[in-house]
């Protein structure tokens, strides 16, 4: 038993920039290898608390709604809980056949949601949270790159849905900083200036601050930020082909 004396093992969970923990999972899509599965594709692995529950069935209907969208980025949806596969196959109908949402109804959830019972994977990915509850878990986000590894951690607790457009905006900033090589400031939008990063790459603090040339505008030394058309941004990060 845990006492004062013998504080309780420290939860490891993944973190930004590590390898997503990798494993075997049975999911509604049929069985995958997680990430190896995703290679060369970004992921959004989240859980949600339990099946047959209002806020989480709110999320469902809403990512499944912008699956394409996520697609279009070149990024694929994964979820999970704690509840067994057969109790997910007849939650997803119910959706589908029963309930209406905002302007959804009929909406089929087609990307994979895992079973995980046991919680082996809840725990591997540090989703459960026994203060918030020790059998659910809590509703985690972890965005993965195209190597594998984990790029963004968001964690909400149980009674919080989360904002879908904001998920797409974290996609659409980390490819537009990893392809402009550009960081990108509150609230950023595809279209408004980006933050060019201070040191090496961009020369002196004086050539940055008489740079107002080559599109680079400097509040001061620490603090420049260019220009990229939302085209631009576009036409690099928005998969060929897509409408
Ligand atoms: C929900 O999704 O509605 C929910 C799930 C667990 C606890 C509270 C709310």
């Amino acid at each position: 038993m845990t006492t004062a004396e013998t504080p309780a093992p420290a939860t490891v969970m993944p973190r930004i920039g590590e390898p997503a923990p990798a494993f075997t999972a049975v999911t509604t899509q049929g069985e995958i290898d997680f990430p190896a599965d995703y290679a060369g594709r970004w992921v959004i692995f989240f859980s949600h608390p339990a099946d047959f529950t209002p806020v989480c069935t709110s999320e469902f209907m809403t990512f499944a709604s912008m699956q394409k969208e996520f697609a279009a980025y070149n990024t694929a949806l994964v979820g999970l809980s704690v509840d067994g596969l057969y109790s997910h196959i007849a939650w997803l109908r119910t959706i589908k056949d029963k309930i209406s949402f905002r302007d959804m109804k009929n909406v089929e959830v087609t990307f994979p949601l895992i079973e995980d019972v046991s919680m082996r994977i809840a725990e591997m990915y540090g989703m459960i949270m026994p203060g918030e509850d020790s059998t659910k878990a809590v509703r985690a986000v972890f965005v993965i790159d195209p190597e594998g590894k984990i790029r963004t951690v968001i964690y909400y607790p149980l009674s919080l849905g989360r904002n879908f457009d904001e998920l797409l905006r974290v996609i659409k900033a980390l490819q537009t900083a990893d392809h402009f090589a550009v960081a990108t400031p509150a609230d950023w939008r595809p279209g408004e200036p980006v933050i060019v990063p201070p040191a090496g790459s961009c020369g002196t603090a004086a050539q940055r601050m008489s740079e107002q040339n080559d599109g680079l505008h400097c509040e001061d030394w620490f603090f420049c930020t260019k220009d990229i058309p939302a085209d631009q941004i576009e036409s690099a990060i928005r998969v060929k082909g897509d409408a």
